[in-house]
């Protein structure tokens, strides 16, 4: 067929930011991929609920199990979220089917993402997840294509857009942790859970997936060392500038002799680098390769255009049938209690 008939399961955020690139970007999408990129059916939790965007012409479906078997379908697009429940069910009865699927959610992947991945090479389907890590700054795709030719030594980065918020306003505007976590709040920065953010665990779910793909090992979100920023006072942020430092909560994944190093937790980083110079709620990812030496990568890795900027591109890579392998097989992982050596960029 030269269709590719999506269905969209969750019209949140993402969802309907999806829906508006499928409707505004029709020709643009049809001219770049050579089929039609069209949505048969859409799901969500409310249905007569007025989310800006037009959904005239799709069919509804309540249940997203029921939508990702749809014969209309031949995408399944999950950005619902949720580690369990509706968003796993669905994805597994739709790779089941041996339909590809693309989803943002890094909470699902982390946990579950080995076995999915593992269910959709099994069914010869897709798994594709650009925007589950650092919204719109395709960083999936540099490791897998754009560094192909590389061993990787190393990735690092800030990946969590709120954590960064809150320690540049406490540094910026000499405010304690509580208000700027108040304002993170009201600007609609926040996960559900807040404790994701603040704990380190959202960005220590992209780290997981990060690192598994650049070492070609198993997703292991349990072997990370994981610390959050709940306990970063302002006099920790002073003392820190006083020395020509700012705390960032840091990433780094690193292969050693013992197996794959994973850390997550709020580092001193020096104020003049481009990691020290990391502002409001952006992301940035360091990249460094044996032929390419060191990449970085800074943009949005939250919000409804950047992050349906990145489900698309893989709906994009599907419609063009590229074909890739993303997480890797088991490997040794080390329990992190040697430092990793952190010169940053
Ligand atoms: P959101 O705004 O909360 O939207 C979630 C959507 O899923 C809503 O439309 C909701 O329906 C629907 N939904 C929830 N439970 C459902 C169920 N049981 N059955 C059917 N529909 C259900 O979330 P979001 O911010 O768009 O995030 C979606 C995914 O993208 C998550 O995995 C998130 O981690 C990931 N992500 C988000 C961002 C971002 O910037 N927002 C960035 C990167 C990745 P109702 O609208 O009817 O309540
Ligand atoms: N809560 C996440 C962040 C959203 O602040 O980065 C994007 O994954």
């Amino acid at each position: 067929t030269t269709t590719l008939r999506l269905g969209i399961a969750g019209l949140g955020t993402v969802g309907t930011g999806v829906v508006r690139i499928v409707q505004r970007h029709a020709a643009l999408l049809a001219g770049r991929t050579g089929r039609e990129i069209t949505i048969s059916a859409v799901s969500a939790r409310t249905r007569d609920k007025d989310r800006g965007v037009r959904l005239q012409g799709y069919e509804w479906e309540d249940d997203p199990v029921a939508l990702a078997r749809r014969d209309d379908v031949d995408v399944f697009v999950e950005l619902m979220g949720g580690s369990d429940g509706p968003a796993k069910a669905a994805v597994e009865a739709a790779l089941g089917l041996g339909k590809d699927v693309v989803t943002a959610n890094k909470a699902m992947l982390a946990i579950h993402g080995q076995a999915l991945a593992e269910q959709a090479e099994a069914r010869g389907a897709a798994l594709r997840f650009e925007a589950a890590v650092a919204g719109g700054i395709p960083v999936v795709k540099a490791l897998t294509e754009g560094l192909a030719g590389n061993e990787i030594t190393r990735v690092m980065g800030v990946m969590n857009g709120t954590c960064n918020y809150i320690l540049t306003r406490m540094e910026d505007a000499e405010l304690p942790y509580d208000e700027v976590f108040e304002e993170a709040r009201a600007l609609g920065y926040l996960e559900a859970d807040p404790t994701l953010d603040v704990g380190g665990i959202d960005a220590g779910h992209k780290l997981a997936l990060l690192a598994s793909i650049a070492f070609g090992t198993q997703v292991d979100f349990g072997a990370m060392k994981l610390e959050g920023i709940e306990r970063i006072s302002i006099d920790d942020i002073r003392q820190a500038a006083d020395m020509g430092y700012r705390i960032k909560l840091l990433g780094v994944a690193q292969m050693t002799g013992r197996g794959l190093m994973q850390r997550m937790s709020p580092c001193l980083v020096p104020a003049d680098s481009p990691l020290g110079q990391l502002e409001d709620a952006m992301n940035m990812v360091v990249l460094e390769g044996d032929s390419v030496g060191q990449i970085v990568l800074r943009g949005a890795g939250a919000g409804e255009g950047p992050t349906a900027s990145a489900v698309m591109s893989d709906i994009v890579d599907i419609a063009r049938g590229t074909r890739l392998s993303t997480f890797g097989k088991p490997a040794a992982s080390l329990s992190p209690v040697e430092k990793a050596t952190t010169s940053t960029p």
